[in-house]
């Protein structure tokens, strides 16, 4: 007997569940009730009162056994413990840089970068800045400007990587701004706020010749960058063949330097750190991240939180983790599409995006269309997602509110958590809104902030 080798066309979970936490179900009874108590906010629901939380893929994954172990056996001393030489030495290993500066999170590390480089007057360009980018940015006095290429706003344009920095636009800004005002230039992987999409190796390169070319730094915001890697491995012409490890240094290769969420792509619960090879800018850095993080080798992270960033960054670069991984996204992504579900096109590293404005025309950007759909998608099946949109972007420094570009609700998956049958029934629920889209209606803002209002605000429904 000689049985021919057979490949699945299903592409499993590569791993096994051996701890279960519950999930509750509720009635649209009380969902309706709970969504009111909380100012029609889904951020100020309670976890418990959510089926399946898709609000965010950072610091919510599942960890392996293997990390578990590792927290285990880590080390608290309060200097130069031995947990902190493993992280800097995988950070090492994977990026290249010299200096590694650990911090409880990334926006702890965007604050310690843009505090020590950025002032007033200055312009920092990148793709999209995240929003805790853009408040770190702006809170130093300078401008964060968006530079991603056309293809990247249009969310039915298909090109494999439209979270691509416009390189005419950046020439553009340097010549009008001058070199001296950009201290740094920026290039988030994969594009987070537009879409989860990918950068071409291609554009790093270019990028960072630019910046060189006139003398300025050029960093990149990590968090997603093994899920990046993985993209150009499968789009990208000549990486077919490489390791997503050794296309994840050859992209560092070309920065300066990185900030990093280790609660995305470093498949921890907590952490992160700011990463360079400039001996001045890490002295300054780290003066700076005692006064606000902590003592340079542990900077708000207790030793097993760099125990498990340690063992994750490597576990988010294996590849039959990132076939499933992007694959499970584009699952998700093609049942909605074939039921004509508009979602930004292709489906990004960690996240599906609905188009509400294609979803919902008859709700204006000044009453939030995404943030309506989000809503809905709570109302009717408990799944909680984000508002990318307006609600997110609309206000501007000065205190006037311009819609955003794009009306996104983002269902960002946790790592290594949900399995094929939650997605199914996302799909249905989904499917089951935009069935009945002409229903919804928009809301108003009733209280809130004007610093990052999304978090905190209280919301009305409009009624006409
Ligand atoms: N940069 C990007 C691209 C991000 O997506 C995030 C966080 C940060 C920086 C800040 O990192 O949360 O560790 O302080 N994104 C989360 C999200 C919050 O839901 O996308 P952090």
């Amino acid at each position: 007997m000689k049985l021919e080798e057979f490949h699945t066309k299903t592409i499993i979970e590569p791993f096994r569940i051996r701890s279960v936490e519950p999930i509750r179900f509720t009635t649209m009874e009380e969902r309706e009730r709970l969504l009111a108590e909380a100012g029609y906010n889904p951020f100020l629901l309670k976890a418990k009162d959510v089926l399946i939380d898709l609000l965010t893929d950072s610091g919510t994954g599942a960890m392996s056994s293997k990390q578990w172990s590792g927290m285990v056996a880590s080390d608290e001393s309060y200097a130069g413990s031995s947990s902190y030489y493993r992280l800097e030495s995988a950070v090492q290993d994977i990026t290249g840089f010299k200096h590694v500066i650990p911090t409880h999170q990334g926006r702890a590390a965007e604050n310690i970068l843009f505090t020590t480089i950025a002032q007033k007057g200055d312009v920092v360009p990148s793709n999209t800045h995240f929003d805790t980018t853009r408040a770190h940015v702006e809170h130093a006095g300078a401008e964060a400007r968006d530079l991603v290429i056309e293809e990247g706003k249009k969310p039915r344009s298909q090109h494999p990587f439209k979270g691509n920095m416009n390189l005419n636009e950046l020439r553009k800004s340097i010549q009008e701004e001058g070199a001296e005002n950009i201290p740094v230039i920026m290039i988030t992987i994969t594009n987070n706020s537009g879409g989860g999409q990918p950068v071409s190796m291609e554009n790093i390169r270019c990028v960072s010749e630019i910046a060189h070319e006139h003398d300025i730094l050029f960093f990149i915001d990590a968090c997603r960058f093994a899920e990046n890697a993985w993209f150009i491995k499968t789009r990208e012409e000549g990486f077919a063949q490489k390791a997503p490890i050794d296309i994840a240094r050859e992209m560092f290769s070309y920065a300066d330097g990185c900030t990093m969420s280790a609660k995305k792509d470093g498949m921890a619960n907590i952490g992160g750190f700011i990463a360079m090879n400039s001996d001045e800018l890490a002295k300054n850095c780290r003066n700076l991240e005692i006064l606000t993080e902590g003592f340079p080798t542990y900077g708000g992270m207790a030793g097993y939180d760099m125990e498990a960033v340690a063992l994750g960054l490597y576990e988010a670069l294996d590849p039959d983790y990132l076939r499933y991984r992007i694959r499970s996204i584009a699952y998700l992504g093609d049942k909605l599409t074939e039921a004509g579900v508009p979602i930004v096109q292709p489906t990004g590293g960690h996240a599906v995006y609905l188009d509400a404005k294609e979803i919902l025309p008859q709700i204006p950007s000044t009453q939030y269309p995404a943030w309506s759909l989000n809503n809905a998608l709570y109302l009717l099946g408990g799944i909680r997602a984000v508002e990318i949109g307006t609600v997110m972007f609309g206000i501007q420094p000065d205190g006037s509110e311009k819609p955003a570009s794009m009306e996104l609700v983002r269902l960002a998956f946790p790592r290594r958590v949900y399995t094929q049958s939650h997605v199914d029934y996302l799909a249905e629920v989904i499917i089951s809104v935009f069935e009945q889209r002409e229903q919804l209606r928009g809301y108003k803002i009733v209280s809130g902030t004007k610093v990052l209002r999304h978090f905190s605000a209280s919301f009305k429904p409009v009624t006409v």
